[in-house]
């Protein structure tokens, strides 16, 4: 068995972060969302593993290689992102005649995808997908199941009118007969090569597709708001772990990495993490925070938010559910014309 994580892509709706990074190593919880895939497929006992890269690759790898894996990764090139079955057939030769688990590299999901792996081993399926009960199945792919529920009857992208609440979760279980699916559908109107096309073919063609549906949470990272989500997500289930002394008044559960050095004015309520080598001087940090590696804070009260590495945050006041990227700097001028300076990235948003 082997996994295709996919961690190509333009990531347009997480601009302006993607102008300068692949979206899959946007960090929460101060770990690249991408790592989440790699540990879930690692710990089903897959240690082959294909990842698509696209837009920038060298990125992608140099982030994985960065740290050892119990696994053989491969990268696999895609260039311009043409669809997630067209990840399928750029990865063709890799994949070969094994059986294949699929991961969408900006996904999370929390219970992981052991038992999901059971089932489609022992159901004897062509394919197997993930559903999630979602409260809006209008905005995602959902799932018509067959009459006895067992397996799938057709898969409707965004419909006005949803046959069921189960949304398609982005991992997937294929035998290779998914390749010869890929190889006859045609591009859909967004001229992507669609994996629900690639799955609908297999179903039409009298092919096994099953399903199991995912108890804990599931998040697609796509969006700003979808990253800090994620975040509280994941940060409600961080044990206590802090690696340096300090007196700052600390309460619930928080991370503070090696390196940190944080004043005695300074109050965190978690759950937070803290990066290694962070300053914070007379500082507030609020519950469903994190803050990546060498940040620099003072004065500011800063809560919900997901802070990336090397920024400089001072005399900001107060900062809630924001997103804020690597190396920026957010301070208080004193000096005449008062007001506010801004040099902000194509599509950022301020919301002042
Ligand atoms: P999407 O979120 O559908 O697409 P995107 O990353 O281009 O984002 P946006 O819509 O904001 O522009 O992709 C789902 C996942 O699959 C994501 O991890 C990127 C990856 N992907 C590829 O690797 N190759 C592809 O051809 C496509 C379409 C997506």
């Amino acid at each position: 068995m082997k996994a295709l994580i996919l961690s190509g892509g333009h990531g347009t709706r997480l601009r302006p972060l993607t102008y300068s990074q692949q979206k899959q190593l946007i960090p929460v919880a101060n770990k690249p969302v991408l790592f989440y895939a790699i540990e879930d497929v690692i710990e089903a006992g897959i240690h082959e593993i294909g990842i698509i890269v696209g837009p920038n690759a060298e990125q992608v790898k140099k982030t994985v290689l960065s740290r050892e894996w119990d696994a053989e990764i491969e990268f696999i090139y895609q260039g311009e992102p043409k669809g997630l079955a067209h990840a399928i057939l750029v990865a063709r030769d890799y994949l070969g005649d094994d059986d294949f688990v699929m991961y969408l590299g900006d996904n999370i999901l929390r219970e992981g995808i052991v038992r999901h792996l059971e089932h489609f081993k022992k159901g004897n399926f062509d394919a197997s997908i993930l559903l999630c009960e979602v409260e809006n199945p209008q905005q995602f792919g959902v799932a018509e199941l067959s009459e006895d529920g067992r397996t799938i009857k057709r898969l409707i992208e965004k419909p006005k009118v949803p046959p069921s609440n189960l949304a398609l979760v982005g991992i997937y279980f294929f035998r290779p007969i998914v390749h010869e699916a890929v190889a006859s559908i045609k591009p859909s109107w967004r001229n992507e090569l669609e994996i629900t096309d690639a799955i609908q073919w297999l179903i039409d063609h009298g092919y096994k597709v099953g399903w199991t549906k995912v108890e804990h949470w599931w998040k697609d990272t796509g969006k700003p708001e979808d990253i800090l989500d994620a975040n509280r997500l994941i940060l409600d289930d961080i044990e206590t772990d802090i690696r340096i002394h300090t007196n700052a008044r600390i309460h619930g559960r928080v991370i503070i990495e090696e390196g940190a050095q944080i004043d005695g004015s300074t109050v965190i309520k978690g759950p937070a993490i803290i990066g290694r080598n962070c300053v914070l001087r007379n500082t507030y940090i609020g519950p469903y925070t994190s803050i990546g590696d060498s940040c620099v804070i003072e004065n500011t009260e800063i809560e919900d938010s997901v802070i990336l590495e090397g920024s400089e945050i001072r005399n900001a006041g107060r900062i809630v559910e924001s997103l804020i990227g690597r190396g920026v700097k957010i301070m208080n001028s004193d000096n005449h014309p008062l007001g506010r300076k801004l040099v902000v990235g194509d599509n950022s948003q301020l919301i002042l």
